[in-house]
């Protein structure tokens, strides 16, 4: 049964049984909502009129048939009726003229055939990742597709797993320079992602070839070139028989993707308590000027790396006589700084829209 002959039924029974004014009061009202109803639901002028009619018709609207009947109630109900029925009429009118409108200004707004279809939409602003995330996607490609795996690890973690199992005692000087925020006892903020070397090495057997961007922690100043949080990407492989031509080829592999194939890459000797020999890694940069000259870049600095000290493969329960591997992290805001040429790091954290929208890709640009 719908409603509207629920409440044809009900009615029927006030009116003929009943003879009183206030159900007749409450149907009115339960017509009203109910005609609301449909004038807020209508799709076109034209079902509008039929809903006028069906409520509003002098001789067959529902609210006229009501008040046909008033004579069959006692003549001191007929007033407030009636005086109801008048108000659900005014407030149906005024719902009834106010949609109708509204669908006038529709038909106003439709296309003309001057309107140019071909016309491309308004761009919206949809947001994009951070240019230092970009670059973090960017190296994860390129070593995913040499057979690399991603991985993290906590920001918060142990003297152990920061300095300790990586060959550094605490009282070392390399300890002393990356000294670090410390939550309680022997709990820090990781002053560098390494400690991801040791925790994927604890849990896994070689082979291994990790890659595991994170952030890491500081006690520096704030300036043009430090802050006290900063991204990092760490690398580590690990298996039988890798060997420094390994080492020196994926990260040269690694350069030339990154920065064009013309790059020249260094190994500087370097030195970290958990690489044995170390490096510096730089490039220099080859560019063509608008004019099509070719000209080289300043070497620049783009990783510390080096071959896994055995000391640390013992600390996680390797056999150091079985196996070898190297280690690499690099600094992606750095990165960004080198490759976009912007002068300050703070910029990267000022989340000025005007700044980061010009690292957008795509069409947004
Ligand atoms: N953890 C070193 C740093 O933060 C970088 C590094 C990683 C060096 C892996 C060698 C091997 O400076």
């Amino acid at each position: 049964m719908s409603s509207a002959s629920v409440l044809d039924a009900a009615l029927e029974v006030s009116i003929s049984s009943m003879n009183q004014e206030m159900p007749l009061i409450g149907i009115l009202r339960e017509l009203e909502a109910e005609a609301l109803v449909e004038i807020r639901t209508a799709s076109d002028a034209d079902s509008l009129e039929a809903i006028r009619i069906s409520y509003l018709g002098r001789k067959e609207g529902r609210i006229s048939q009501i008040l046909r009947r008033l004579g069959e109630i006692e003549e001191s109900g007929r007033r407030p009726v009636g005086a109801e029925a008048n108000r659900v009429k005014v407030t149906l009118r005024q719902a009834l003229e106010s949609r109708v409108a509204y669908f006038d200004l529709d038909r106003q707004s439709e296309l003309s055939s001057e309107d140019d279809l071909t016309l491309p939409g308004r761009q919206r602003w949809i947001g994009a990742a951070h240019p230092v995330n970009q670059i973090v996607d960017e190296i994860w490609q390129i070593f995913r597709s040499m057979g690399f795996v991603r991985t993290r690890g906590p920001e918060a973690d142990t003297e152990w797993y920061n300095f300790v199992a990586l060959n550094t005692p605490l009282d070392h000087p390399a300890a002393d320079e990356q000294d670090t925020l410390y939550l309680k006892d022997s709990v820090l903020l990781r002053s560098h992602t390494s400690p991801v070397q040791v925790r994927t090495m604890e849990k896994y057997e070689p082979p291994i070839r990790i890659l595991a961007p994170g952030m890491v922690y500081r006690r520096d100043t704030y300036d043009a070139t430090h802050t006290p949080a900063f991204a990092q990407i760490e690398g580590l492989v690990i298996d039988e028989g890798v060997t420094f031509v390994d080492f020196k080829a994926t990260l040269a592999e690694f350069a030339r993707r990154f920065w064009g194939p013309g790059t020249k890459v260094r190994f500087r000797p370097s030195f970290f308590p958990f690489t044995e020999p170390s490096a510096e890694v730089d490039v220099k940069r080859s560019l063509t000027l608008k004019d099509g000259e070719r000209v080289e870049s300043d070497w620049i600095e783009i990783m510390g790396a080096g071959m896994v000290d055995p000391n640390v493969l013992e600390n996680v329960g390797y056999d150091a006589e079985r196996y070898t591997g190297f280690a690499f992290g690099m600094g992606p805001a750095r990165i960004a700084l080198l490759k976009y040429g912007v002068p300050d790091l703070r910029l990267f954290f000022q989340n000025d829209v005007r700044f980061l929208s010009q690292f957008v890709l795509g069409p947004d640009r």
